[in-house]
């Protein structure tokens, strides 16, 4: 797989959009940056990357992904230092993690030259979408299409990558409540929970409606074969505080995707001092831990929610409250010191944080 020219085409609006946003009042997922980045996969190669006006697509109903789910995507975040250079954190992790996706979903790699040079070129061009009150960020979304005309059942051969940008504000803007399903399943060892391919998301939808309807925000997924041992939170990765251990399952049966937010959470806390456990965890285990007063925090990461701190735990008629938020010692630390690194305000000895 090669790059015909790595070279990025760019073609810029004439007139930018951003007026029409009210950067002050940003909701996540609802307006778009003026570009966008296009890449078309065909003859088994990845053609020329273009930066174009942000538009929409012209696509046979015919096409692969409409009908089958070949697709895949990933999220990631921009932000402005104090002296307004753009910052974006760990790319290249996403994009490492997109090519695990697209192998399992018989997509082709895409290049570091098309996602990380295309991306930092694109961020660069957009600068000025980056919103940069505190919980605001430039959230960027890859994602790639299998657009073969053919509606035979096959993995395709042409291929188009997309990256857009959307400036964003938080995904909750409250702690969240939880509902353990032990009905529905997201993944099985040797599915694609692993991945960021569109039909996870898609298949959580209806479980995901009926909790809703009942009062709850968000699924704890549990295992498929006893419906007893944790896996994700809806769009997040799930972690516990119980007594002083932190813990959260592991990452070891394709089951639950391997976040980079939760990444980043395991290497804070360990650099802290703090014990952090990659480990199964049943359901049994929380609510003993909660009866007995030991399960102290609860929450979800991801790059859309960062850090999402949950109040209540909900498991047939057992209602686990957890303690008051404000009261928090880790997940607490842990949006703060994230804040700290991803707006510049802190030294990044990790180096994640990847300018344009
Ligand atoms: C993310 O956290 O970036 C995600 O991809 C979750 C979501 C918004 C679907």
């Amino acid at each position: 797989m090669s790059v015909v020219s790595k070279d990025i085409k760019v073609n810029k609006i004439s007139e930018s959009r951003i007026d029409e946003v009210d950067m002050a009042n940003i909701q996540f997922g609802k307006n778009y940056s003026d570009h966008m980045l296009v890449a078309y996969y065909e003859n088994g190669a990845w053609q020329q990357p273009q930066i174009m006006p942000y538009n929409n697509l012209s696509l046979s109903p015919a096409t692969t992904f409409m009908h089958y789910g070949q697709a895949i995507f990933e999220g990631i975040k921009a932000y402005k230092t104090a002296d307004g250079e753009p910052i974006i954190f760990r790319p290249r992790d996403n994009w490492k993690r997109m090519n695990r996706s697209a192998e399992r979903m018989a997509m082709p790699h895409i290049t570091e030259e098309i996602f990380i040079d295309g991306l930092r070129e694109l961020v660069n061009l957009d600068r000025n979408w980056i919103p940069t009150s505190e919980d605001t960020s430039l959230y960027i979304r890859p994602f790639m299409l299998a657009i073969d005309e053919f509606i035979g059942v096959r993995p395709a051969e042409k291929f188009m990558f997309i990256i857009i940008t959307s400036p964003a504000g938080p995904y909750y803007n409250k702690p969240v409540s939880i509902y353990v399903q032990d009905q529905y399943v997201r993944a099985f060892p040797g599915g694609i929970g692993f991945t960021k391919a569109a039909g996870n998301y898609g298949m959580s939808m209806y479980p995901t409606m009926k909790i809703k309807e009942m009062g709850y925000d968000q699924i704890l997924w549990t295992d498929g074969f006893e419906h007893k041992y944790v896996q994700e939170i809806g769009t997040m990765n799930v972690f516990f505080v119980i007594g002083d251990t932190v813990v959260t399952p592991p990452i070891t049966e394709d089951t639950i995707l391997a976040g980079v937010t939760r990444d980043s959470v395991i290497t804070l806390l360990k650099e802290k001092g703090i014990t952090v456990e990659e480990r199964p965890i049943t359901i049994g285990e929380l609510q003993t831990a909660s009866h007995e007063g030991r399960l102290k925090e609860a929450f979800g990461t991801g790059t859309a929610a960062s850090i999402a701190p949950i109040y209540a735990l909900t498991y047939h008629d057992d209602k686990m409250l957890l303690p008051p938020i404000e009261t928090w010692d880790v997940a607490n630390w842990l949006k703060q010191e994230l804040a700290d690194i991803r707006y510049g305000r802190k030294a990044d000895t990790h180096n994640w944080m990847v300018t344009v």
